[in-house]
């Protein structure tokens, strides 16, 4: 081609070129070892001499006008590029954060934690014991032997070595009363495990919090007391609360606690079975049995026990009204807590 001809285009080419890239795809094209413009001048040697003379002159004229007409584009595709960056990239320094997703506790470990402090608060220790437990612990020393049907109420997993899986909390009132000398004051909040059939109250895993307060003089009537405050400070408001006699082979006398249901108001719903009440925990004065199983004179001491159960005492606090609720993982309940 005609080096002026090639000049030419070069020239068109280099200016309507829109980024460095391109640009710089031109260089090679034009200026790069095997580029145009070099080619004629590698050419040159091969010319008789006049004639590279002349043309080694506008050849090289070409190549330098070229080489100015890159820089200058280049710089000028150089501010472009700066300027659109600054653009694109601007930072405003004066928006509002993002706010990070942060995670927050299970609705029932929020209970636990209230519940522990509300019993701190009262003079109690937290204690805590194992999930897999022994007969022996979770029923004889209890005063439940074999054969006796109240096991019945507490049927569970047995292991193949003999161990089962805790069907309360009270197991630990023995452990700790084998290691501890009464005056004693302590609350076991915990996993527990039933063999039962699922339904809206009822899991075949759940907790509890074990309460138990031994001393030379402690009466039902201290324990309605504490109980009362407990449910004062847990809901933030008195609740009313209703004591039947009941039956636990490890009290005697036993009774249950029934507060009035805080899905309805009292007023029945399928919560509390249309009652108007809501079955919250057991309890009773600590049974002469159980202070011998674990070699305590039932004639020096006397005290009081309860089991609240955990998850009501959540589904109470939240108005919930389906236990499985707690455990199926849905993020679209837990986020509501
Ligand atoms: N362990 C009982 C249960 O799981 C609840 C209970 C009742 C615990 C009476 C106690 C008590 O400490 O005194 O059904």
């Amino acid at each position: 081609m005609d080096i002026f001809r090639l000049k030419k285009t070069a020239s068109g080419e280099i200016k309507r070129a829109q980024d460095l890239k391109a640009l710089n795809t031109l260089y090679k094209k034009y200026l790069g070892k095997k580029g145009e413009v070099t080619q004629v001048l590698r050419s040159l040697k091969n010319l008789p001499a006049k004639k590279r003379q002349l043309l080694g002159k506008k050849a090289n004229e070409v190549k330098n006008s070229l080489t100015i007409l890159f820089d200058k584009k280049a710089r000028q595709l150089k501010q472009k590029a700066v300027k659109e960056m600054e653009e694109k990239e601007w930072i405003d320094v004066t928006a509002p954060g993002k706010k990070p997703i942060v995670g927050h506790l299970h609705p029932l470990t929020q209970v636990k934690r209230k519940t522990e402090e509300i019993f701190q608060q009262m003079g109690f220790s937290v204690v805590e014991g194992p999930e897999i437990e022994t007969e022996w612990y979770n029923f004889d020393a209890l005063n439940i032997p074999k054969e006796h049907p109240a096991r019945d109420m507490w049927d569970t997993f047995y292991l193949k070595n003999g161990r089962l899986l805790r069907t309360h909390t009270s197991p630990v009132q023995i452990r700790y009363m084998e290691k501890n000398q009464p005056p004693l004051r302590i609350i076991v909040p915990g996993r527990i495990f039933r063999h039962e059939a699922t339904d809206a109250s009822h899991e075949i895993n759940f907790y509890q919090v074990e309460g138990l307060m031994v001393d030379k003089n402690v009466s039902a009537s201290n324990f309605k007391a504490i109980i009362e405050e407990f449910f004062k400070r847990f809901f933030g408001k008195p609740v009313q609360i209703r004591l039947r006699p009941s039956f636990f082979p490890f009290t005697e006398p036993s009774f249950e606690i029934d507060i009035s249901c805080l899905v309805c108001g009292g007023k029945g719903c399928s919560t509390c079975s249309r009652t108007g009440w809501v079955e919250i925990m057991g309890a009773g004065m600590v049974h002469p049995a159980v202070f011998k199983a674990v070699g305590l004179n039932p004639k020096n001491w006397q005290g009081f026990a309860f089991g609240i159960g955990m998850d009501r005492l959540a589904m109470m606090k939240y108005k919930i009204n389906d236990i499985r609720l707690f455990y199926n993982g849905d993020l679209r309940f837990l986020q509501q807590f």
